[in-house]
């Protein structure tokens, strides 16, 4: 039995059952809930039941303070199942899910400069884009950029590692990557090299229309991660990109359409066109797993040599996201013909599926 204060005896189960027992409500004082959510009347219920829209304390304290909202395309998905409307609410400094997940895994998306060739643009800065890899062909050098995800994962571009008729590009151990590199062929004390063990295009890569131009390079051992080289956020599959939003193109490629590669990384600013017009201008090839970024006027856009490479886009806190990955466009840089970028947040699963990442 449980002592009351005022000496009288009740039931053990009466401590701490959201019920004055004893009369006094020294059965309701010093109540804890190990591992279990404590409800404003005392009672201990499952963690799981909060937010639920179920009111298990009796006094509805677990239904309280619910940032949460039913599950859609719209919102984002925490760990513990349920979903909040906040946009973008990840990494953005502030927890917003009950079980923080969505402040967990952000050690990425960070440079030495909290920035605030590619065609139109200019030289990057030593661990600028620590996420920017060249990638390598051995006997052809650089031929694609690509982003780090982790310390052995890279994400490129599907058409970068196509067999052609004389090159077989899908041949994981003929590609080289350079991670922490800014100019070409000048490697140095936080430049490395790896070989690459795996290379996963996604299976859907379609060649003619350049959908799911998507793929993951696994290196044949990890990195450690330095200021130099540092993985970019992944958004969540409701990650929302507005139009109009800045975004940032990087890469060795040319810049001049048909011109030749770069020595110095370049980087340049563009926009996220809206989906819609994109489509229009592109000729009505522009799929749902592409993203445009551009500049509409002209003369600022990726070129050949910048594919694979990332579309960054900083969110309120400046941490970079990886919107794109550079896939392909009309030309290079040309009036009303924005890049086009295999949109990331389509591939959030299967880039987890793959890699855990
Ligand atoms: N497909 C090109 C490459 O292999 C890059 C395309 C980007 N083009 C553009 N106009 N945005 O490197």
């Amino acid at each position: 039995m449980f002592q009351c204060n005022n000496n009288k005896c009740v039931s053990n189960t009466s401590h701490c059952n959201g019920w004055d027992d004893c009369g006094d409500n020294s059965d309701e004082i010093n109540c804890t809930c190990p591992g279990k959510f404590q409800c404003n009347n005392n009672r201990c219920v499952s963690n799981t039941s909060q937010c639920d829209s179920w009111d298990d304390c009796g006094d509805n304290s677990d239904e309280i303070n619910c940032t949460s909202v039913v599950c859609s395309a719209f919102t984002f998905h925490c760990s513990n199942g349920l979903c909040i409307s906040k946009l973008n609410p990840e990494c953005d400094g502030e927890q917003d899910c009950e079980d923080g997940s969505d402040e967990a895994n952000c050690d990425c998306g960070t440079s030495l400069y909290s920035s605030t060739r590619i065609v139109g643009g200019r030289g990057a800065n030593v661990g600028e884009w620590p996420w920017q890899v060249s990638l390598h062909f051995k006997g052809l050098g650089h031929m694609c950029g690509a982003s780090v995800l982790s310390d052995r994962w890279l994400l490129t571009a599907a058409h970068c590692v196509q067999d052609t008729t004389v090159y077989k590009l899908s041949q994981a151990h003929k590609w080289e990557a350079f991670l922490g590199l800014q100019v070409q062929n000048q490697t140095n004390e936080w430049t490395v090299k790896r070989g690459v063990k795996q290379i996963i295009a996604h299976r859907y890569y379609n060649r003619y229309t350049e959908d799911s131009d998507i793929a993951l390079m696994e290196l044949d051992t990890r990195v450690s991660l330095t200021q130099h080289i540092r993985p970019i956020c992944l958004p969540s599959s409701t990650y929302f990109f507005p139009s109009g939003q800045e975004a940032w193109i990087t890469g060795w490629g040319t810049t001049l359409q048909g011109g030749a590669a770069t020595a110095i990384l370049q980087k340049a600013e563009v926009k996220i066109i809206n989906s819609r017009l994109c489509n229009i201008l592109l000729n009505y090839r522009v799929t749902g797993n592409m993203l445009c970024a551009g500049v509409l006027s002209g003369g600022v856009d990726t070129c050949k040599g910048d594919s694979g490479g990332p579309l960054s886009v900083a969110n309120s806190r400046g941490r970079f996201f990886l919107a794109g990955v550079t896939s392909w466009g009309k030309g290079c840089a040309r009036i009303y013909a924005p890049g086009v970028y295999t949109r990331v947040t389509k591939y959030r699963s299967w880039i987890k599926q793959k890699t855990g990442v």
